[in-house]
């Protein structure tokens, strides 16, 4: 798969996103622009390997401050005192302004993290726009319940159950999505009435900046949305330890998830956590090849397998496994060639940053050292500095080899072979995660059968990584804790208090 590396120019960028590298690096604290009293950040274009913009590594003092803002504006009730139609109504006009700004929005995206444009305007800010309209509806919809006391003589107690905000929320998100994984928090969080400071991952922060710009101009009040830049070990740890919080949602690596549900344990801080995966794709005979090749390449490649739920176990039964293999390699070699993210047309772009590119290439030269074999791929490009990864089959694996066991977060799947319908479930269920899970047939019954099986938070039927904005998201066992999404995805940031009052 040779590319000539003079073939990795990445086009110029337009005049609206250069504005956004060249701007000043600083914090968003009360709707303020904060300008950064600390160290910066390199931002890097993972395309190049250039350094394009600086970002702030908040300071323990900046950190503190956004928190405070972020305590005051709830304790003094300017934001969940709010008839609930009033933050409905801001939280729409959010939407409307990154629907105006959807197309910079998607630039900065694709520059940032190095996902293909195209991807990011027909799926990261339109989703993050339909994710804020959906929120935007339950601001006036969560209610409490009234019950009927059951060991209580009627009439005697009028009890009731309040969904109140929890309070101050701490929303901590990883790179791979960085618009989409900031709006799934911050949009149900301010629906439920919580105030927030926002943590975007330090190697793609300028989407969340950007909004930090159409959170102003929405009309929040002071204080109600902080977004502060940083070093996740630093920045991020004093966040998810400050006593100011009460409530942190994080989205990144099973390593994290743990280190921020044990900082939050001594002040009981309420804890969601979106960990990784090891996703399977499971393949039986009855399928349609072609379809199934390209369903099996888009489950691993899209996004350069930077997806939580990307589907990196392949297991296809038996007597379809040669032909599969050989109809996924030519999707690799041929439609996923990684491309500059702002190439028209490119459907892979590099991954987000010389140690992920790292990262992945160790799995691969471990994989082959314990006996795996390259179908397709297991190289990187030669180019002009970017971080691409030739999209990767390896075949020959078994269950004890590290590229089975663990996140790769990479565009490489490893492929098996089974014959029995129980073999496939207990090795699809073989892993300390379970995010999702796709099974191909065309046969309903075993489908169903099936997703009764697997161990995983999302079941797939003749797809993979589809998501709704109504549709609970989340993990089974070392995948997380807690859903996203839907009407879950807002109540996690809601506690219930429960009223007795004697008659
Ligand atoms: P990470 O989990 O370290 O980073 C995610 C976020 O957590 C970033 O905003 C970071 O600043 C913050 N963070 C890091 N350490 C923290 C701490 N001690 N306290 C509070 N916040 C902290 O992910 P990383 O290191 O960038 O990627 C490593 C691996 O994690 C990847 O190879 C992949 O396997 C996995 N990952 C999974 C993601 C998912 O969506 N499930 C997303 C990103 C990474
Ligand atoms: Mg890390």
């Amino acid at each position: 798969m040779d590319t000539p590396a003079t073939h990795f120019q990445q086009p110029a960028y337009s005049e609206a996103a250069q504005k956004a590298l060249d701007r000043t690096p600083a914090l968003f604290i009360n709707n303020q622009w904060v300008v950064a009293s600390g160290a910066t950040i390199p931002v890097e274009d993972p395309s190049t390997g250039r350094i394009i913009s600086q970002i702030a590594d908040a300071t323990d003092a900046e950190v503190d401050r956004a928190v405070e803002a972020a305590r005051t504006a709830f304790d003094d009730g300017r934001w969940s005192d709010l008839p609930p139609m009033r933050r409905e109504r801001i939280l729409h006009r959010l939407a409307d302004l990154l629907e105006a700004h959807a197309d910079e929005f998607a630039e900065l995206e694709a520059i940032d993290n190095g996902k293909p444009r195209d991807m990011a305007a027909k799926g990261d800010v339109p989703g993050s726009i339909a994710t804020i309209r959906y929120a935007a509806g339950w601001a006036s919809k969560l209610a409490g319940e009234m019950i009927e006391p059951a060991a209580m003589p009627r009439g005697a107690v009028h009890a009731y159950v309040r969904r109140e905000p929890v309070g101050v929320a701490v929303l901590i998100v990883p790179w791979n999505f960085p618009l989409a994984m900031a709006v799934q928090k911050v949009a149900p969080a301010l629906a439920a009435g919580c105030t927030i400071v926002l943590k975007p991952a330090e190697q793609t922060s300028l989407t969340a900046l950007r909004l930090g710009d159409l959170i102003a101009e929405a009309g929040f009040p002071a204080g109600a949305v902080n977004i502060i830049t940083g070093d996740g070990a630093t920045a991020g740890a004093r966040l998810v330890s400050h006593p100011g919080v009460d409530k942190v949602a994080f989205t990144g690596s099973t390593e994290v998830g743990k280190i921020i549900n044990r900082a939050a344990t001594d002040s009981m801080k309420r804890v969601t956590l979106e960990l990784g995966g090891k996703s399977p794709v499971i393949v039986l005979p009855d399928v349609n090849l072609d379809e199934m090749a390209r369903g099996a390449a888009a489950a691993i490649f899209r996004n350069s397998g930077q997806v939580c739920v990307a589907g990196s176990r392949l297991y296809a039964h038996r007597s379809v496994f040669d032909q599969l293999i050989e109809g996924l390699s030519e999707e690799a070699s041929t439609q996923w060639r990684p491309r500059p993210s702002l190439e028209e047309g490119a459907l892979m772009g590099p991954l987000v940053s010389r140690e992920q590119m790292d990262r992945v290439m160790g799995y691969v030269e471990a994989g082959q050292k314990a006996g795996a074999t390259v179908a397709v791929g297991g190289d990187t490009p030669t180019s002009n500095g970017g971080y691409y990864v030739n999209p990767t089959v390896l075949v020959d694996v078994n269950p004890e080899m590290s590229v089975v066991r663990e996140e790769i977060f990479g565009p490489v799947v490893v492929a098996q072979r089974f014959d029995e319908l129980d073999e496939v479930v207990k090795a699809a269920n073989d892993t300390s995660f379970g995010l999702g899970a796709s099974v191909w047939t065309k046969d309903l019954s075993l489908m169903h059968k099936l997703a009764g099986r697997i161990k995983s938070g999302t079941v797939w039927g003749n797809c993979h990584s589809m998501l709704d904005v109504a549709l609970p998201f989340g993990g089974y066992k070392q995948s997380g804790i807690g859903r996203e999404k839907g009407r879950e995805g807002v109540e996690i940031f809601t506690e219930l208090k429960t009223v007795y009052i004697k008659l």
